[in-house]
């Protein structure tokens, strides 16, 4: 089935220069952006973004690392959008992920942790009105 997802690549990959490598890796697996943006996220959509982990021990932190410097937002597309994005993003916490995913490969860090995806075509919904109007 084609979906839509929400993909955001983390400020501490653009401070790092990995945008174009990143996206190239969706390319390569045959998703289509449909629609590509640089720029910052207001504390309104981090907080709405993540609003199920309100309250945990590192949401504060959460919020703040992902309004610190521009993110690269992105609507994607494609045949099972949403599990393929994920699969290609890998583990959570780059230390488990498997190299050859985005994660594992450039990624130390569970709090800057390089890309987000969509976890569901629900939330892709969620998300793409949140940062796309
Ligand atoms: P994301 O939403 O960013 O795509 O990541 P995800 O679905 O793989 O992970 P999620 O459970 O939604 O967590 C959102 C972000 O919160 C940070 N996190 N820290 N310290 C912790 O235990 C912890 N757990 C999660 C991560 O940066 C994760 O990307
Ligand atoms: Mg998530």
């Amino acid at each position: 089935m084609i979906q839509k997802t929400y993909v955001m690549i983390k400020p501490d990959a653009v401070a790092r220069g990995l945008v174009g490598r990143i996206v190239g890796r969706v390319e390569a697996v045959g998703l289509t952006i449909d629609r590509m943006e640089l720029g910052s996220v207001t504390l309104e959509q981090a907080s709405a973004n993540y609003a199920e982990h309100q309250g945990k021990p590192f949401y504060d932190g959460l919020v703040a690392y992902i309004t610190s410097g521009p993110v690269v937002k992105m609507q994607i597309s494609g045949e099972e959008a949403v599990p393929v994005m994920r699969k290609l993003m890998g583990a959570t916490n780059p230390k488990d992920a498997a190299p050859g995913t985005i994660r594992g490969d450039f990624g130390l860090s569970l709090d800057a942790n390089i890309i987000h995806g969509s976890d569901s075509p629900e939330s892709a919904e969620r998300e793409l009105s949140i940062f796309f109007g």
